[in-house]
């Protein structure tokens, strides 16, 4: 009940978003591609892909990381000289760089699944795919991120520190709330299943 009237609200927080231009973003991108690749898609999986990911979601995350709300030794740096422009155009360009597709571990697939699909009931954890979709797809409106074809390690990391309570301060942030309400409750034997299950989901042809 709680996670339906989340739901609702959050296609009410829409945010500002500059326009990106993708060809001003490549001309920026060469100081990305050491982590995340030429073409968005990263050369370490802890590291995450960034090909195709929705650029509302993927501008978001930079001026976050810009502002320390989303603390990373690694991406502040990164963003520190870019401006909101930049950011957009990089979102942009990356967003129209195609993943590459990765596949899910067999032996975890049966539990990540039945988490992905019917969430923990006991336990209050929602079906992932109320959110981020059948195919893992996200839904750029609401701000929910592509994690289809996504690196299982960088997730299961990313679960961990929802898990720790990461959240984005600022009380109409409604995104920045609902993985770690989520996270909290799950194993680490559970975070490892659905983050090697979702690697492996593809978009329907
Ligand atoms: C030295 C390696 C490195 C470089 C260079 C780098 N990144 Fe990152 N990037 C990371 C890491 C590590 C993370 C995950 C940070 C975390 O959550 O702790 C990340 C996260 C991101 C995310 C969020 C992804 C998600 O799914 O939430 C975006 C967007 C991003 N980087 C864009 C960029 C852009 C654009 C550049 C170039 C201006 C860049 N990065 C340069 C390592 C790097
Ligand atoms: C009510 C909607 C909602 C549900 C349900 C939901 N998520 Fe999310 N998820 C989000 C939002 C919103 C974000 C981005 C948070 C932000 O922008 O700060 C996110 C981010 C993530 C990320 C980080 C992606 C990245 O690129 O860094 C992972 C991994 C993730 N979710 C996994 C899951 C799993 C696993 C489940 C099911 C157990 C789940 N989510 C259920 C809304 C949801």
């Amino acid at each position: 009940m709680k996670q339906i009237v989340l739901v609702v609200l959050i296609i009410f927080t829409g945010q500002l978003m500059a326009q990106g231009d993708a060809e001003k973003g490549q001309a920026l991108s060469a100081t990305c591609m050491a982590c995340h690749g030429t073409d968005g898609n990263s050369v370490n999986p802890i590291w995450p892909t960034i090909a195709g990911q929705h650029p509302q979601y993927s501008e978001r995350q930079l001026k976050l990381f810009k502002n320390g709300d989303r603390p990373s030794a690694t991406m502040m740096p990164m963003t520190m000289a870019l401006s909101e422009q930049d950011m957009a155009d990089l979102a942009a360009y990356f967003g129209q760089q195609e993943a590459k597709l990765l596949a899910a571990d067999p032996a975890k697939i049966e539990l990540g699944e039945a988490i992905y699909q019917g969430g923990i009931k006991d336990r209050d954890v929602p079906a992932c795919l109320a959110c981020h979709g059948p195919t893992g797809q996200g839904n750029p409106l609401s701000g929910y991120p592509v994690v289809a074809n996504q690196h299982a390690a960088y997730m299961v990391n990313e679960l961990n520190l929802f898990k720790q309570g990461r959240v984005v301060p600022g009380k109409d942030d409604v995104n920045g709330k609902i993985m770690a309400d989520i996270a909290k409750y799950m194993t680490q034997e559970e975070i490892e299943a659905v983050a090697s299950y979702m690697q492996g989901l593809q978009a329907a042809e």
